[in-house]
């Protein structure tokens, strides 16, 4: 199965396919001839040999192998021999002898061999890599070569055209037909980096015999578990440097990457694993990787120039186009230093030795400020994504505001200095050129101090002044300073301390070379605009290696390279000696993680499994992770008019500064919103009761429904949910039909869901239909005497699947349970407030009024608030005596909630956002039925849409794993959304209601390239 179409050397062969090719029926005879295999045989594609797979008539595969007329029997023999040797990894095809034993069969003057077919698609045809699957195949070329140590044969030791140890060769020979100039200067600059870096070290590296090819279409994966199944194609077999294996593995694997430095070091780590990596070998693979492509390009140029109509040529050269320029961009210490971090050592090699002698020395340093950090009152100044000293509003983050609210705290603490900011995942630096799709710089990798503007600054140790400059663009350092320091005793080795943001006459008469002896003054804090425009403040850099640049360092890196630039850049408080508990302290993620073990229910859920988020910041219909990262909330339909919206934080603040009491007293907050909520409600519904959760106010709502009709007994839907509390777990299928669950009290009756989807068009009235089944529940209880108290359903049922409820269903429902003497019971607690776009209760699109209405979630946007709305005589029923009192109800701060979110509802006009919003996701999530199987049902109106994913379209079984896949690989591209449906199949939109229409646009490209992706997607 040599070179299959698809890969970028498909045409790379020297020997080009010569002599006659057998017909289909002639392959199979010969098969049955050589092997006694009776099968019948197809083309595959193959460039050198001629390749037909065999399928025998009890399953069995093979591929048989014609060999071109032009190989020689010692090459074939020797992949013979190399085929048996690996067989025990279980990764390489099994060769099949033939009935007279032989390893290679003869049909006339050609030679025959035959293979087993490993299971797998190839890497090449994969839609998605992870960096499981790419670690994987590090794991199986180190598995290949630790075997490959006791192989050897003569044939393999040749002069290769495609052997990597020839790259200088072939790249020298066929740079020159190259054509785009930009990319052969590329190339040559690769190449004079090899050979002044790589090509001298090479006569150390260990040497023997390697695969050679592990191309993306010589590697078979397993696309569902992400691991590889098997290597083929021993045909590039050469006795080389066994690091190229994995160097050429690493090039294909990056090709394909939105990130390829992070998918090569993913491949160096499987490698590491199962075959250490030595020093100067992990050294040389960026470079040799690099190559590999290098002679991609060439090779393909000098084929251009052989077939120049070849348009396959071409496009299979695009991935190198787009690759290369990105690889130039990184620098080759940056990417050795990461792929040691991928193989567990520390990345900058000497970083170690430097930290440590700082440590050592930490005593002796001349203070920074000129007062000693280490007893002088400091204040943790905390500029985290998670910090109150930050805004989430760009526009009040100036330099003033941060001045104002930083000298706040440093004089809360009685301290004059403020410190922190090391290793710190900030919101702050939204860079506009940054392209989008990338991963933002987030991570701050200085430590600032906060002082007075003009404070001087002293030299903690000797050093010269490496480089300065006044990198005046907007939020750039400003006057910044590089000084070069050196350790002492043995083994010393140069480092450097950066400073930034200081003030323009720091760098007045200053010269690189220049001493500055510790303690003297070398600089001062700069303010802004001046500064950079930032807030007053010295950032404070230690700097391993500088990568090539005199100064002006990165400060602010990719959380992703965060162990890279943490060995790069060690913290600087090693020189600056600041008491521990005088830093911000962020907690890690794992230790977050272990707590809520150890201290929290297990089935208090965590989205997201293995790998779930810690979400630090939420602002409008977003959130922020604690590495600084932002998601478009598109499944939190609590955070009704957006996380944290200014206006609800200040009147919940405000109110809370001056009064949160209870019901017990008049209070106009309270009365002032009931006011306002039954405005909004049919004038029946005209008595509220205020509760802390939807549960509460569905409990009130069940014993409204009691006090009312004297009944016990109540009428629910399939799938509903309608909250955690005993009772209602009674009167909620999904739980206790679920699993754990304890199935339905004699005094509950369930009726069928009213999913119109999975009906399937059985009904020519659906609503009618499902209606007549809830009669039927009705008619069965009149039989058995059971007295009907009520009927409560979900509007729209939710976790039932975004169901959308067939016309005239719930108007026939009410009327047979009315008669039936029932109370009829709306939980609008998912659809309140305007979500549907079209109405503002989802009931008033079925042209019904229920007695009593059960409001949660989204109506106080986050602040614990649910209400239940009744008719007065059923409130009057209800007030028999017994007080109605919910501690937390109604209180002052909630009603001020609750009332603000309304008139935010409402002055923002988010029902009508909603509307527009909602159509513009189902624009563009409907045409998916049409492009992928799996996708049976779009559905929803507004902000409340489900998208139902089905292994098939006429059986309708579902496709949990494909759901939950697309919601794992929308997390993956910043989309934050969630599974439900009775079958968890249903992928569920229902974000906070300013979502944008830019934001739905990102919405359905996620989904749809999630669903690009699903592994087996028809
Ligand atoms: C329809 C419905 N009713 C009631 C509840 C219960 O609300 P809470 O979690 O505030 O108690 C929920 C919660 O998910 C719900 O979806």
């Amino acid at each position: 199965m040599t070179r299959s179409t698809g890969n970028i050397d498909s045409a790379h062969s020297q020997l080009g396919r010569s002599g006659a090719r057998l017909s289909l029926p002639e392959a199979s005879a010969v098969a049955e001839r050589l092997y006694h295999v009776r099968a019948l045989a197809f083309d595959l594609p193959s460039e050198r040999d001629q390749n037909v797979l065999l399928e025998s008539e009890s399953g069995e595969r093979f591929v048989l192998k014609l060999a071109n007329p032009a190989e020689r029997r010692e090459v074939l023999e020797a992949e013979c021999a190399v085929m048996l040797h690996l067989e025990p990894t279980g990764l390489t095809p099994r060769l099949i002898r033939t009935v007279e034993g032989s390893a290679i069969g003869m049909h006339g003057p050609q030679f025959v061999r035959l293979i087993s077919v490993l299971p797998g698609t190839t890497l090449g045809t994969a839609r998605f890599h992870t960096n499981a699957l790419r670690q994987d195949l590090g794991r199986a070329v180190g598995r290949l070569g630790r075997e490959l140590t006791s192989f050897d044969h003569p044939a393999f030791h040749r002069d290769f055209h495609w052997d990597l140890a020839n790259a200088e060769r072939v790249i020298g020979t066929y740079l020159p037909l190259v054509a785009d100039t930009a990319l052969a200067q590329r190339i040559a600059a690769f190449a004079a980096y090899h050979r002044a870096h790589v090509v001298p070290m090479l006569p150390d590296f260990r040497r023997g015999v390697i695969h050679g090819d592990a191309n993306d279409y010589n590697v078979l994966i397993d696309e569902a578990r992400q691991s590889v199944t098997g290597i083929l194609d021993f045909g590039d077999m050469v006795y080389s440097h066994i690091v190229n294996d994995v160097a050429i593995a690493m090039a294909y694997v990056a090709l394909s990457a939105a990130d390829p430095l992070a998918a090569a070091a993913a491949v160096v780590a499987g490698h590491h694993e199962t075959r250490p990596l030595t020093e100067p070998e992990l050294q040389a693979l960026f470079s040799l990787m690099c190559m590999r492509l290098c002679m991609s390009a060439c090779v393909a140029a000098k084929q251009t120039a052989e077939r120049p109509g070849d348009d396959y040529l071409r496009i299979s050269q695009g991935p190198l186009a787009r690759t290369l320029p990105m690889l130039a961009a990184i620098h080759p210490r940056f990417a050795h230093y990461t792929f040691r971090d991928a193989c567990g050592l520390p990345p900058v090699p000497h970083a170690p030795r430097v930290m440590a002698w700082l440590a050592e020395q930490s005593a002796r340093f001349a203070p920074l400020i000129g007062r000693d950090l280490r007893t002088t009152p400091v204040a943790p100044i905390d500029l985290s994504a998670g910090s109150a000293l930050v805004s989430s509003e760009p526009s009040e983050n100036t330099p003033a505001e941060l001045d104002l609210r930083i000298q706040r705290r440093l004089a809360e603490r009685g301290a004059t200095v403020g410190a922190g900011g090391y290793d710190e995942a900030r919101l702050i630096y939204a860079w506009p050129n940054e392209p989008t799709g990338t991963e933002p710089r987030t991570i701050h990798i200085g430590l600032d101090l906060s002082l007075a503007p003009g404070s001087p600054l002293h030299a903690p140790l000797d050093g010269v002044v490496h480089g300065f400059e006044n990198a005046a663009a907007h939020h750039d350092y400003g006057p910044v300073i590089v000084l070069r320091h050196r350790t002492e005793g043995p083994d010393s080795v140069e480092f450097y301390s950066q400073y930034g943001h200081l003030s323009c006459d720091s760098l007045e008469g200053l010269r690189v070379g220049q001493p500055i002896a510790k303690g003297a003054v070398f600089a001062r804090v700069g303010s802004a605009p001046s500064n950079g425009d930032w807030w007053t403040h010295v950032h404070v850099q230690l700097v391993t290696d500088l990568l090539d640049v005199a100064c002006n360092v990165d400060g602010v890196v990719r959380a992703s390279q965060r162990r890279v630039w943490k060995s790069l850049c060690p913290d600087p408080n090693l020189i600056l000696g600041i008491r521990m508990e005088e830093l911000p302290h962020q907690v890690p993620k794992s230790a977050i993680a272990a707590a809520r073990h150890a201290h929290v229910g297990g089935n208090v859920r965590v989205s997201y499994g293995a790998n779930p988020l810690n979400i630090v910041r939420g602002y409008k219909q977003y959130l922020y992770d604690d590495a600084a990262h932002r998601f478009i909330d598109a499944y939190n339909n609590v955070a009704h008019v957006g996380h944290c919206h200014p206006r609800v934080v200040r009147a919940v603040g405000d109110q809370l500064a001056v009064l949160n009491t209870n019901t017990r007293y008049l209070q106009e907050q309270l009365t002032e919103y009931a006011e306002q909520l039954t405005a909004l409600l049919p004038a029946s519904l005209s008595v509220c009761y205020f509760t802390a959760s939807g549960s509460e106010a569905n409990e009130l709502a069940l014993r409204l429904a009691r006090a009312r009709t004297g009944a016990r007994d109540v009428i629910v839907m399939d799938s509903a949910y309608h909250g955690h509390t005993t009772t209602l777990i009674d009167i909620s299928p999904y739980k206790h039909a679920g699993p754990g669950g304890e199935g339905a009290p004699d005094w509950v009756h369930r009726s069928p869901l009213p999913d119109v989807y999975r009906a399937r068009g059985a009904h020519a009235d659906p609503g009618s239909w499902f209606a007549s089944r809830v009669g039927e529940v009705i008619a069965d209880l009149a039989a058995k005497r059971r007295r009907l108290s009520g009927y409560i359903a979900e509007t729209c049922p939710s976790v039932g699947g975004q169901i959308m409820l067939p016309k005239g269903f719930l108007a026939d429902v009410y009327a047979r349970v009315r008669a039936a003497g029932g109370i009829c019971i709306a939980d609008e607690v998912q659809t309140g407030f305007g979500r549907l776009g079209t109405h503002f209760w989802a009931f008033e699109a079925h042209d019904v009024t229920p007695d009593i209405v059960v409001l949660g979630k989204p109506i106080a946007n986050g602040y614990p608030m649910g209400a239940v709305i009744t008719t007065r005589a059923i409130a009057e029923s209800f007030d028999n005596g017994m007080e109605f009192f919910s501690t937390f109800g109604g209180s002052t701060a909630a009603c001020v909630a609750g009332r603000m979110t309304l008139q935010v509802t409402l002055d923002e006009e988010l029902q009508r956002n909603a509307l527009l919003v909602g159509e513009r996701l189902l624009s563009g999530l409907k045409p998916l039925m049409g492009e992928f199987e799996i996708v049976g049902d779009v559905r929803g109106s507004g902000l409340f849409l489900g998208v139902e994913l089905v292994r098939d379209r006429h059986t309708l079984e579902p496709a949990p794993d494909g759901a939950t896949f697309v919601v794992d690989r929308m997390r993956q591209r910043g989309v934050l959304a969630g599974t439900d449906g009775p079958y968890h199949n249903v992928i569920k939109i229902r974000g906070p209601m300013p979502l944008s229409l830019a934001d739905a646009d990102q919405v359905v490209d996620t989904l749809a390239r999630a669903l690009r992706e699903l592994p087996g997607r028809r």
